[in-house]
């Protein structure tokens, strides 16, 4: 069975997200999600979410290609998910092409897919600010 994993924050899902975790089941059988936490993303990204941790939680957990969804508390934890889980491939999307490559010195497999055009969480709280009606 091959395992597959990949890491994000998933804040107000949408079809973007949809199609990375689509592609990225297609690379294995196992998808794992690692969604950060309201604490790791507040600390280390400088993002506040609109849903919290486990509203984000429940819905990527209810996307019919991903089995599993564990917490993202760390930049550092990435090596250890894959020596614990197993992991055979790491994806993520391409805008953070190169920059987890030293997981190939674990034996894992790394692949960074093109973003889906004109859509993303930013973008959508930004249109819903613009008044636009
Ligand atoms: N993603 C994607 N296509 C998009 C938006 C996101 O493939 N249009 C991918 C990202 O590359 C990442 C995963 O979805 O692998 C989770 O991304 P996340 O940062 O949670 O979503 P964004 O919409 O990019 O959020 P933000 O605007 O806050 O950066």
């Amino acid at each position: 069975m091959k395992r597959v994993i990949t890491y994000g924050t998933f804040d107000l899902l949408h079809y973007g997200h949809v199609n990375l975790l689509q592609r990225a089941k297609a690379l294995g059988d196992y998808l794992i999600v690692a969604i950060s936490t309201d604490e790791f993303n507040w600390d280390m990204k400088g993002k506040k979410c609109y849903f919290s941790y486990d509203e984000r939680k429940r819905l990527v957990e209810a996307i019919r290609y991903v089995d599993l969804v564990i917490p993202e508390e760390s930049w550092e934890q990435k090596v250890s998910d894959a020596r614990e889980y197993h992991i055979d491939t790491f994806v993520i999307g391409d805008d953070w092409e190169g920059k987890f490559d030293f997981l190939k010195d674990e034996g894992v497999e790394v692949v960074y897919l093109a973003r889906t055009p004109e859509i993303s969480t930013t973008q959508i709280k930004k249109d819903l600010n613009t008044d636009n009606k």
